[in-house]
């Protein structure tokens, strides 16, 4: 494929990314990819091997020593440890908790940055993170922002079952040095707050409808 394209989906946590993101890519059948989850695998990665996760250099170390590869599991790009996706190992609290720490270090950020563009091999993608539109791909035409209010986000969250602060990791990710939470250069901000989920991704599709080139 000549030039995949690569619509950006960033946003703060329990904004709906990924909810919206996976609609996304269904209805236009591109590949979706969840950057947090890589994140979030390497975090679990240091917890499992007793890597020190407030050690920048002990995390890095870890990241260069781990065995990864990127795999698509039905249009579902992955990145795989040892051949194994720790699916539901990732979601748990003490991850949740570790991941911001991870994803702090500047070193680890290019790690991740190389495998995420490196998943336009793949095809059209779908990817959503936190410095998609700002850092991983800024040269795309689709970027957009997604947020809700705090309360909105906090409540989606409990009833998934997830007891977390989201104003303090939101903070965590928006001041760190390396390539923070925020509105990248011409995105589209899209603030879900009372909006379904089959309104919010119907928002953002008719903007890239807008934008898609013309079929022949
Ligand atoms: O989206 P999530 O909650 O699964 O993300 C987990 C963590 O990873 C979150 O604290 C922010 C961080 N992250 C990041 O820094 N950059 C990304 N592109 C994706 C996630």
């Amino acid at each position: 494929m000549a030039n995949p394209i690569v619509i950006a989906i960033d946003g703060t946590s329990a904004s709906g990314k990924s909810t919206n993101a996976k609609r996304i890519a269904k209805a236009l059948g591109f590949f979706y990819v969840d950057t947090g989850a890589m994140y979030r695998t390497l975090a679990w990665y240091c917890q499992r091997s007793q890597v020190d996760v407030s050690d920048p250099k002990a995390v890095f170390a870890a990241c260069r020593k781990w065995r990864a590869s990127l795999e698509c599991v039905d249009t579902h790009i992955r990145l795989l440890v040892d051949g194994y996706f720790p699916e539901r190992e990732i979601r748990t609290a003490e991850v949740s908790r570790a991941v911001p720490q991870v994803a702090a270090v500047p070193k680890v950020r290019d790690w991740m940055k190389k495998k995420q563009r490196e998943c336009v091999r793949f095809g059209n993608l779908v990817m959503e993170g936190r410095d998609i539109g700002s850092n991983v791909f800024p040269e795309t035409d689709y970027k957009f922002y997604l947020d809700a209010s705090l309360d909105e986000r906090s409540a989606r969250r409990a009833a998934d079952g997830i007891e977390e602060n989201l104003a303090a990791r939101d903070a965590h990710d928006s001041q760190r040095a390396a390539a923070p939470l925020m509105i990248p250069l011409g995105a589209v901000v899209v603030n879900n707050s009372g909006l379904t989920p089959e309104r919010t991704s119907q928002m953002i599709l008719d903007e890239i409808h807008k934008r898609l080139p013309a079929k022949e």
